[in-house]
């Protein structure tokens, strides 16, 4: 069973039209790249395949999914992505391309992966003012997820070095373009029908969205607005999860892993990595199958399992 994958050897290369076309290839092929973003460096690979997102979080060694941000570098993609209100519209055009993130409505047919999202029906989109970051969008021609380029726990890198430290041997290549200029991750909004509210602060003020948005940005904190359970809320199916299932019972939609087949698999080989890329998509799966509940087979709670483990916990916790 694999875990972790094995040590990979870690390139560092200075940014340039070499990194850049080698950077895409790899995008291509699956594999996460550390890039420089005006914010963070961040480690990006293609949003639109559960597979290379789950890579990402095999790198950073993640304990659980928290949904990540999708860069593009055009309106036009941006649309592709997500709905574009005109108060989006209105922001994308004061703010963009620059370090403001709005969490949107998935549009209609998004090609983004379900596990970018952590399965919501929103997407959180932003385009990135950064050349590299830019070539690389354009090279690679798609969406790109991109989280800070750090292993879990540790703090943002603003260099290539910082990158190289947490990372060495978990990723196969770094893009060097030297320091970021502003060291600190994008504003994180949600525009909503609701009104706008702040997820996490960042170079981009409240009072600036605002006075473009023509309306107040409320705090994330304030009771006033939030949906209930909307901030924290990730995807859970609409049946009851029995977890730990070793086998099914009436009624259940059982989901496999390594020796437990089910009605459709994580993984049959017991692979992490790709049961993470299933994760989401079994469980819309499941819950479309029409079964009154849905079971789910033990995954081991290490390496990537932890992740997959605390996604499954809290959908299979009651809700109100
Ligand atoms: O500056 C930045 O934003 C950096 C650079 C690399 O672009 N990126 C970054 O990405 O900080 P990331 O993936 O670490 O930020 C993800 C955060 C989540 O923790 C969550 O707070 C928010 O974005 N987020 C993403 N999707 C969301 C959604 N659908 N609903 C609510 N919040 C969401
Ligand atoms: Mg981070």
């Amino acid at each position: 069973m694999s875990q972790q994958n094995p040590p990979i050897e870690t390139e560092t290369c200075r940014y340039g039209t070499d990194a850049i076309a080698r950077a895409a290839d790899l995008i291509r092929a699956g594999d996460p790249v550390a890039i420089a973003t005006e914010t963070v460096y961040g480690l990006a690979g293609d949003a639109t395949s559960d597979s290379a997102v789950a890579r990402i979080y095999a790198a950073k060694g993640r304990p659980s999914f928290n949904p990540l941000i999708v860069h593009v570098s055009t309106l036009e993609a941006a649309a592709v992505v997500a709905e574009l209100s005109p108060v989006a519209l209105a922001l994308a055009d004061a703010f963009w391309p620059g370090p403001l993130t709005m969490v949107l409505p998935l549009a209609p047919g998004s090609p983004v992966a379900p596990l970018v999202t952590a399965g919501l029906p929103t997407v959180a989109v932003r385009m990135p003012a950064h050349p590299a970051m830019r070539a690389l969008l354009e090279a690679a021609d798609r969406p790109l997820a991109a989280p800070s380029a750090n292993a879990s726990g540790s703090i943002s890198p603003t260099t290539a070095a910082h990158v190289a430290a947490s990372l060495n041997g978990r990723i196969p290549l770094v893009v060097d373009s030297g320091p970021t200029a502003r060291g600190i991750e994008s504003t994180i909004i949600a525009v909503g029908d609701e009104g706008i509210r702040l997820l996490r602060p960042g170079p981009i003020s409240p009072d600036e969205i605002a006075e473009v948005a023509g309306r107040p940005v409320i705090a994330s904190g304030s009771d006033r607005i939030e949906a209930p359970g909307q901030l924290a809320s990730h995807y859970a199916p609409s049946r009851p999860l029995r977890l730990e299932a070793t086998e099914r019972r009436d009624g259940e939609w059982l989901i496999g892993f390594g020796a437990i087949l089910g009605d459709a698999t994580l993984s049959a080989s017991g692979d992490l990595v790709e049961a993470a890329a299933r994760l989401f998509a079994a469980l819309h799966e499941a819950d479309a199958s029409g079964r009154a509940a849905i079971a789910v087979a033990p995954v081991p709670d290490e390496g990537l399992g932890l992740a997959i483990n605390d996604r499954l916990h809290r959908a299979a916790a009651p809700r109100d």
